[in-house]
C-alpha cells in the first residue's frame, strides 16, 4: 500500500504544511512524508520542531524496519522535510494542517497569524478533535477552503481520517482533502461537523464512564481495562487509550460536547479534572491512570 501511495502522492508532489509537533502533529508529517510529500513543519520554538523531527526521523527509520519504505525513500522524506518556528515558511504550502492545543481561541490565533503569508487558494485544514469546524472556518478569510481532518493516535498506524465540511466548505475542498487523506495511506469518512464528530462523541463517554467506575471503585484501573479488554476485545482498555490520548486532550473534548451539547450527560467525571490539575496527563506526563517509565 505504502508504494502506490507514495508514487500516487509523488505525481501530485504537496507542499503540506503541519503547524504543531507533538503527537499528533508529527504523526501527520510523518505519514504525508512517508506518502512522498514536502512538508513543513511549524512549531513556538526550535526544541519543539526539533524534537518533533526527531520522532519523525525514528519512525521513517522504522518504517525501513518493516519493509514500508526503502532506505532511498527514507532519505528521500528526511530530505523532503523542513522546520521552521516563522509562518511565513508556509507561504508556499497547498495544505496546512493545524494541530495545536485543543483550545478554540489557541486554534483560532493561529490561522489569524497564518492567514496573511498565504494566497486564498491554500487549504487550511484542522485536526481539531472536536470543535466546531464551521465557527474555525468563520474565524478566518477563507471558510469555503477551511475542513477538518481528524487524524487518530498512533497517525502513522491508524487508517480512520474524518474529513469533516464546515456548513462554508466548498465541495471542491472536501474532495482535495479526501484525495490527500488517500494519497497518504488513510482512509476518509466524511462525517458532519457536530460536537466530536462521530469518533469523539462514542469514545469520550465510553472513557470518561471508565474513569466514573475508577472513582466509585467499581474496579480498579486494570480491572476497567481488563474488563474492556478481555470482554469487548478492545485493543487496550479505555483507561490505557486515555494514557495514550493525553488526559488533558480527553478534558478538553468532554468539556466541548457538555458545552456545546448542553447535555449533563457528558459531564466530565470530577476525577479526569483532578488528574489534569496534578498534571497526570498520561504516557506523556509518565503517570495517568498507569505508570510509564521515562524512555
Ligand atoms: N506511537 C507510535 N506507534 C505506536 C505506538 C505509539 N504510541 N504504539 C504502538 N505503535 C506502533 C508499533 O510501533 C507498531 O508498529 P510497527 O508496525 O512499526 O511495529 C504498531 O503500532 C503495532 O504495535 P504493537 O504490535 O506493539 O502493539 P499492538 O498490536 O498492541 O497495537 C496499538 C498498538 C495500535 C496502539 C493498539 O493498541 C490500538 O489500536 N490501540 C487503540 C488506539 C486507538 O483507539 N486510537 C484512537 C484514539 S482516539 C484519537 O486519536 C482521536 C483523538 O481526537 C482523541
Amino acid at each position: 500500500m505504502e508504494g502506490e501511495n507514495h508514487e500516487a502522492a509523488k505525481a501530485q508532489n504537496h507542499l503540506v504544511g503541519v503547524i504543531g509537533a507533538g503527537q499528533m502533529g508529527h504523526g501527520i508529517a510523518h505519514v504525508m512524508l512517508r506518502a512522498g510529500h514536502r512538508v513543513t513543519l511549524l512549531d513556538v520554538s526550535q526544541d519543539f520542531v526539533a524534537a518533533g523531527a526527531k520522532r519523525i526521523a525514528k519512525g521513517l527509520a522504522r518504517d525501513v524496519e518493516k519493509e514500508r519504505l526503502t532506505e532511498e525513500q527514507r532519505l528521500q522524506a528526511i530530505a523532503r522535510l523542513k522546520t521552521t518556528t516563522i509562518f511565513a515558511d508556509l507561504a508556499t504550502a497547498d495544505f496546512v494542517i493545524e494541530a495545536v492545543t485543543e483550545k478554540f481561541e489557541v486554534k483560532a490565533e493561529v490561522f489569524r497569524l497564518l492567514e496573511p503569508h498565504c494566497p486564498p487558494e491554500t487549504i487550511f485544514a484542522s485536526n481539531t478533535s472536536s470543535i466546531s469546524i464551521t465557527r474555525l472556518a468563520a474565524a478566518t478569510a477563507r471558510p469555503a477552503k477551511f475542513v477538518g481532518l481528524h487524524f487518530f493516535n498512533p497517525v502513522p498506524v491508524m487508517k480512520l481520517v474524518e474529513v469533516v465540511p464546515g456548513l462554508q466548505t466548498a465541495p471542491e475542498t472536501v474532495e482535495k482533502a479526501i484525495a490527500l487523506a488517500t494519497s497518504a495511506g488513510k482512509t476518509p469518512v466524511r462525517v458532519n461537523d457536530f460536537p466530536g464528530f462521530v469518533s469523539n462523541r462514542v469514545l469520550m463517554p465510553m472513557i470518561n464512564e471508565a474513569v466514573f467506575c475508577l472513582m466509585e471503585g467499581v474496579a480498579d484501573a486494570a480491572g476497567v481495562d481488563n474488563v474492556m479488554k478481555l470482554g469487548m476485545n478492545h485493543p487496550m482498555g479505555p483507561l490505557e487509550l486515555a494514557d495514550l490520548i493525553g488526559l488533558d486532550v480527553c478534558l478538553d473534548i468532554m468539556t466541548v460536547l457538555y458545552e456545546s451539547l448542553r447535555d449533563p450527560k457528558y459531564r466530565p467525571c470530577p476525577l479526569l479534572e483532578k488528574m489534569v490539575a496534578a498534571n497526570w496527563l498520561g504516557c506523556k506526563t509518565g503517570r495517568g491512570f498507569h505508570q510509564y517509565p521515562k524512555s
